[in-house]
C-alpha cells in the first residue's frame, strides 16, 4: 500500500467512531441506512423521523454527519438545511440530501443552501458509504483546524496578556528610575496615574484610551532624570537658575520618551539614534511630560500655553498631579487633609486648571479617596 493510499485508509477507519445522524419520516429508510453503515463499522447513530425534532437534535447531540430527508411532514429537509446552515456553530456539519426526487430544481436550491452532497432513493450502500465517509473525513479536517485555531487564538492571547504586563512593568521601571531619587515621592506616580484614569472615564474617553493615559501619566516626570541631584534634593528653596532648570525636566522628560534625535548642545542623557517613538504609551506620555506644568490661564511652563491649546492629556495630568501633591506629605510639607486639598483645587477653576478637567475630578471623589487610602505612601 502507498504511503497516501495508508493514510487515507486510516483516515476512513477514524471516522467509523463518527456520530451519524440520520433523519427521514419514514422509519424504514432510516433501518435500512443504518444497516448499510453498521455493516461497514459505524456504531454511532442518532435517528428521528420527527422533522420537527431535527434542528434540537443537531444542537443536543452534536453529531459529525446529517442524513436528511427532503419530503417530511411538517418542515422541510431544506429548511432544516437553511437553518442549520445559519447557525454558527453548526454550519459546518456535513449534510447529505436523500431525495426520492429527479426534479432538478431541489438539487440546486439544496446546493445553494450549501448541501454537501446528494443521495438518491432507494439509497444504495455503494453510493452511501463513500459520500458519508468523504464527508466525515472533510469534517475531521475542519474539526482539526478549527481547534488548532482556537490553541493559537489561546496562545495570542496570552501572549498579547504578558506583553501588555512587561509594558506595565517597563512603565513602572522607568517612572521609578526618575523618581528613585525623589525618595519622598513614593506612589506619587501610581496614585497620577490612576487619578488621570478616573478623569478620563468622567469625561467620556473610551476605556482603552482611558488606560492609555493611566500608564502614560505615570510617567510623567520622566524628565526628572536628568535633574542634578544638587536641584533634585536640595531641601531649601531653589534659586531662580535652578528653578529655571527644574523646569527643564518637562522638556527632557518629553525628549526621551519622543527619542528624537537632539541636537550636541543638549544633555548626553538626550542624545539618542533610535528612531522616533511609535508606542501609543510612550507618545502619550511624551505630550503629558512636556505639559504637565502648563496652565489653564496661560501662566505655566514651558510653554504659557492657555485654554485648549493646551493638550487634553496634559490638562488630565495637572489635575492630577496637583492633587497628588497636595494630598500627599513630602520632605518639605505635611499632607494636607482632603477637604483643604478640595478646597485649594476649587480655587485654582479655571486658572490653573481646566473647569471641565477639575469638574470630572471632583465627580468622582469616592473613587480618587479609595486610591488614596490604597495607594497611600509607606
Ligand atoms: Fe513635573
Amino acid at each position: 500500500m502507498t504511503r497516501a493510499a495508508s493514510l487515507k485508509s486510516k483516515e476512513a477507519d477514524a471516522t467509523k467512531s463518527g456520530r451519524v445522524m440520520i433523519a427521514d419520516d419514514e422509519p424504514i429508510n432510516i433501518k435500512l441506512i443504518q444497516k448499510y453503515l453498521r455493516s461497514s463499522g459505524y456504531h454511532d447513530f442518532v435517528t428521528t423521523s420527527e422533522s420537527r425534532e431535527v434542528v434540537d437534535l443537531v444542537r443536543s447531540t452534536r453529531p459529525d454527519i446529517l442524513v436528511l430527508d427532503v419530503v417530511m411532514p411538517h418542515v422541510t429537509g431544506l429548511d432544516i438545511l437553511e437553518t442549520i446552515r445559519n447557525t454558527p456553530d453548526q454550519s459546518h456539519l456535513p449534510v447529505l440530501i436523500v431525495t426520492a426526487s429527479t426534479d432538478e430544481q431541489t438539487k440546486i436550491d439544496a446546493l445553494e443552501l450549501g448541501a454537501t452532497d446528494f443521495l438518491h432513493k432507494p439509497v444504495k450502500p455503494t453510493e452511501l458509504l463513500p459520500r458519508v465517509r468523504n464527508s466525515l473525513v472533510l469534517k475531521a479536517h475542519h474539526d482539526q483546524m478549527a481547534a488548532y485555531s482556537k490553541r493559537l487564538e489561546a496562545e495570542v492571547a496570552q501572549r498579547t496578556a504578558d506583553l501588555a504586563q512587561s509594558r506595565e512593568e517597563v512603565i513602572h521601571v522607568l517612572a521609578c528610575a526618575a523618581e528613585y531619587r525623589d525618595q519622598e515621592t513614593g506612589n506619587h506616580v501610581i496614585r497620577v496615574g490612576r487619578f488621570a484614569g478616573i478623569i478620563a472615564r468622567e469625561l467620556g474617553c473610551s476605556e482603552s484610551d482611558s488606560e492609555l493615559i493611566e500608564h502614560a501619566a505615570i510617567l510623567h516626570d520622566a524628565g526628572k532624570i536628568g535633574i542634578a541631584d544638587s536641584i533634585l534634593l536640595k531641601p531649601g528653596k531653589l534659586s531662580q537658575d535652578e528653578f529655571a532648570m527644574m523646569k527643564r525636566h518637562c522638556e527632557f522628560g518629553e525628549k526621551i520618551l519622543k527619542a528624537q534625535p537632539s541636537d550636541e548642545s543638549e544633555p548626553f542623557l538626550l542624545h539618542s539614534r533610535r528612531p522616533v517613538t511609535r508606542s501609543p504609551v510612550l507618545r502619550m506620555a511624551s505630550v503629558i511630560a512636556k505639559t504637565h506644568h502648563e496652565r489653564w490661564d496661560g501662566t505655566g511652563y514651558p510653554g504659557q500655553l492657555a485654554g485648549e491649546e493646551i493638550p487634553i492629556v496634559g490638562r488630565i495630568t495637572a489635575v492630577a498631579d496637583v492633587f497628588d501633591a497636595l494630598s500627599s506629605k513630602r520632605c518639605y510639607k505635611d499632607a494636607l487633609p482632603l477637604d483643604q486639598c478640595i478646597a485649594i483645587m476649587r480655587k485654582e477653576r479655571g486658572k490653573h486648571f481646566d473647569p471641565k478637567v477639575l469638574d470630572a475630578f471632583l465627580s468622582r471623589l469616592d473613587e480618587v479617596k479609595q486610591i488614596v487610602v490604597s495607594l497611600a505612601d509607606q
